[in-house]
């Protein structure tokens, strides 16, 4: 094999130069040339976007380091319309134009599905990413636990319904995508912070953390120790969650909830996600649900229930929300996700290189071996109607009336964060976050430097 392209899908996440990274290292050993493709499938659309050379003479260019957050190649949410041909075709131009022999997608479930109607005229791997911890499977043929439903209004839509009980860690499929373990490490240290001031000012705040459907975002907030976390597949129910906040606000005079944004009502309505507005990918965009729970506390609490604590506040201020937001994908990557993204870029190009095609490499775990990486067949992802879904959080790892993580979740948080930051990380809060030079000097963009390596094909 002689040149292969790269190009990273959907939204950011902090460890997409450190997968990049890994890849082109790989291949400077395998002697294969790295074009970038900027701007995810957006630029292999678009015949004007460039490309970058990421390793020209199998040396890894020095403006790729995997210890910076974001992507060198930039990224969109854009995908390929397999009802386009014409799009299709374009991009297979683009390939051919290169010389390109086979395409490593960084992306997500989006990307896996975007990247399907490509598989059919070229080889493409996926080498995952996403702080949302949601490719990859419970167990091996856990695509069966989906159904097809009409909705009332006439939509079709697919049902998770988890016919197991029982878990074992050594189960899963892709154990932790790189990117998870930074945002949950951001969402831990916000709740902690939040936390004293909650404290301080005897109020009740609530932290909304990303990961769309899937909580393992808000199981990890568990490291910020929140006194409730709700999780989208666990529906709220507001009696339980009211009882609770009147018995710890009376105990330590605040509280903090951690809520997913994809949290739903006992009806199976989305907190979130009144203004049904979608991004590029068609996905929900969900803002709202921090916000949603503090009307409805509001209103069950009243005014009454601070004035009689003698709090000199209503209801609205003694409640406060906060989204930790984008910061969950920013940022440099901890050392978990800095090892485990380049292992996984290096074994995508292994797999491009021995010929496979629709093939997703994976982290996986077990008692035996600890973190290895290997691969799974983007089939075996497939319910029966051919669709990907985004993984659910396994109801195991719940405890719904604790509103905690239960003792397996536990267990599975342990298993990716007990060794999940090195002493370099720390070193390097040390070193930068009060250094001089941050003063005295401009932040030097990636974006500049290495457009300066920019080519054009037309
Ligand atoms: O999928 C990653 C993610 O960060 C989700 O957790 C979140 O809902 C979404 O992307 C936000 O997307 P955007 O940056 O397009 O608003």
């Amino acid at each position: 094999m002689r040149r292969i392209a790269i190009l990273t899908a959907g939204g950011d996440t902090p460890a997409l130069n450190a997968t990049i990274h890994g890849a082109v290292e790989r291949a400077n050993q395998l002697e294969i040339e790295v074009y970038g493709i900027v701007k995810g499938f957006g630029g292999m659309i678009d015949s004007r976007v460039p490309h970058v050379r990421l390793n020209p003479l199998y040396s890894t260019i020095p403006e790729l380091d995997p210890r910076l957050g974001g992507t060198l190649l930039g990224a969109s949410r854009t995908y390929i319309d397999p009802a386009k041909t014409d799009e299709l075709k374009q991009v297979m131009q683009r390939l051919s134009k290169l010389e390109l022999e086979g395409l490593i997608c960084i992306g997500g479930d989006g990307t896996i599905s975007g990247m399907q109607p490509l598989t059919e005229y070229f080889p493409c791997v996926l080498a995952p990413k996403t702080i949302d911890n949601d490719l990859g499977l419970n167990y091996l043929d856990e695509c069966n636990a989906w159904r097809r439903v009409t909705t009332p209004d006439g939509r079709t839509d697919y049902v998770y319904e988890c016919d197991r009980e029982e878990l074992e860690l050594g189960e899963i499929i892709n154990f932790a995508v790189p990117g998870y373990a930074t945002a949950v490490f951001v969402v831990a240290q916000s709740i902690s912070r939040i936390r004293t001031t909650a404290e301080s000012h005897r109020r009740i705040a609530i932290v909304e953390v990303m990961g769309r459907h899937s909580g393992y975002i808000a199981l990890g907030s568990a490291y910020g120790q929140p006194d409730i976390i709700l999780l989208p597949e666990s529906r709220m129910d507001l009696d339980h969650v009211e009882a609770r906040v009147r018995e710890l606000y009376d105990m330590q005079k605040h509280v903090v909830i951690a809520i997913g944004e994809g949290v739903e009502d006992d009806q199976g309505n989305m907190l979130g996600a009144e203004s049904f507005s979608v991004d590029p990918a068609g996905n929900v965009r969900l803002s709202g649900a921090a916000e949603a729970l503090k009307a409805m506390l509001c209103e069950r609490l009243g005014d009454e229930f601070f004035i009689s604590r003698r709090r000199d506040m209503k209801a609205t201020s003694a409640i406060f929300t906060r989204k930790v937001g984008h910061t969950q994908r920013g940022g440099r990557p901890i050392q978990f996700d800095r090892f485990y993204a380049s292992q996984l870029g290096g074994k995508a190009v292994d797999l491009i290189n021995e010929g496979r095609n629709n093939e997703i490499a994976t982290l996986q775990w077990s008692d035996s071996r600890g973190f290895y990486v290997d691969s799974i067949h983007a089939n075996k992802m497939c319910d029966r109607w051919n669709h990907i879904h985004a993984r659910r959080l396994h109801p195991s790892f719940y405890d719904s009336h604790r509103m905690q993580p239960s003792k397996l979740g536990r267990a599975f948080l342990k298993t990716i964060f007990d060794n999940a930051i090195g002493s370099d990380d720390v070193e390097h809060i040390l070193n930068t976050a009060f250094s001089p030079s941050n003063l005295n000097n401009r932040y030097q963009s990636m974006n500049v430097d290495v457009h300066k390596r920019m080519q054009f094909l037309d």
